[in-house]
């Protein structure tokens, strides 16, 4: 049964591909193409993803394609209500995400102009990193609506976070609710006054320096990972958590996720791409909805969108 539903995923590495696989197995989407650069890559990996169909049992095409670095290729991408931009390099053990910063922005530049020309009506669904700098400027190469172009951390943290939690106080993730906003990297903020456990505040569970140790191992997630696998970083989770929002995005769900976008007036803040919780849909970031937040944590907020504005205005000239 047609779905009319497509989608796209740039960058075939381990995020791009399970992203690819997930959002398959949805079998949601008529097609979701994955491109890469690397020459029968994608290919070979769709080949094998389509092999999968009669087990798993979905419908949904993948489309396999070789781009080139002038853009020849991107016709595959026409018509995609969602383009989820993986391609860039990854971590290695004891980098920061900022060092990622000028070997990826030319990446996805050039990413970011072929999907202007190719899918000029898709939302845009950046997990390049460093994460915020790369979505706004997935947003400045594009032109799109800022409402458009979004990025994705927020889940992955929140996710982190509850995992984190759940293991500390060996209860089901499923009993833990969490939140982390700001920016995915440094000035990351994960929200303890939002996390509970079977409804009960984390607070009335655990001391402030055990919240706080829990805190600072959702705020090292990514490089932990990193340096336990030394090469490449994490994607069972990432990809989990892009192609949730993908299919938010084509279910025209209004649900409520963490998520990088553009901030204008929220908490206080403007004229930034942020970690916040937005209502997502099918014309991307519906609204940012705005929680309360303690002093401390709304502070916090205010710092990483100090720290993030200042890079996202350095990525125009990248
Ligand atoms: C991480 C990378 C993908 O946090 O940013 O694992």
């Amino acid at each position: 049964m047609s779905t009319g539903k497509k989608a796209t995923v740039v960058g075939a590495g381990f995020y791009g591909s399970t992203t690819t696989q997930r959002l398959a197995e949805y079998d949601l989407f008529d097609t979701v193409v994955l491109t890469d650069i690397i020459e029968g890559r994608p290919e070979g990996l769709a080949l094998d993803l389509n092999q999968s169909r009669p087990i798993e049992g979905f419908e949904t095409t993948v489309v396999g394609a070789t781009t080139g670095r002038s853009g020849d290729g991107y016709e595959v991408i026409e018509g995609s209500d969602v383009v989820v931009v993986t391609a860039g390099l990854p971590r290695k053990p004891g980098m920061s995400r900022m060092d990622l910063l000028e070997v990826n922005a030319k990446i996805v530049r050039q990413v970011a102009e072929n999907v202007a020309k190719y899918a000029p009506n898709a939302v845009v669904v950046v997990v390049s990193n460093p994460l915020d700098e790369m979505t706004a400027l997935a947003q400045q190469v594009t032109q799109f609506p800022r409402h458009r172009v979004l990025g994705q951390a927020g889940m992955l943290d929140t996710a982190r976070f509850t995992s984190n939690v759940a293991q500390a106080l060996a209860v089901p993730v499923s009993a833990v609710k969490t939140l982390t906003l700001g920016s995915h990297g440094d000035t990351m903020v994960p929200v303890p006054s939002r996390c509970t456990v079977n409804g009960a505040p984390l607070a009335d569970l655990l001391p402030p320096d055990k919240v706080e140790d829990l805190v600072v191992r959702t705020r090292n997630g990514g490089a932990e990972v990193v340096a336990l696998l030394k090469t490449g970083s994490a994607y069972y989770a990432p990809s989990a958590a892009a192609a949730r929002m993908a299919r938010a995005i084509a279910e025209d769900a209004g649900a409520v996720l963490p998520v990088c976008a553009w901030v204008d007036g929220e908490y206080g803040i403007s004229g930034v791409y942020l970690g916040v919780e937005a209502e997502i849909g099918a014309t991307g970031v519906r609204r940012v909805v705005e929680n309360p937040l303690t002093e401390p944590e709304l502070a916090a907020l205010r710092e990483a969108a100090e720290a993030v504005r200042a890079k996202q205005a350095d990525v125009a000239d990248l």
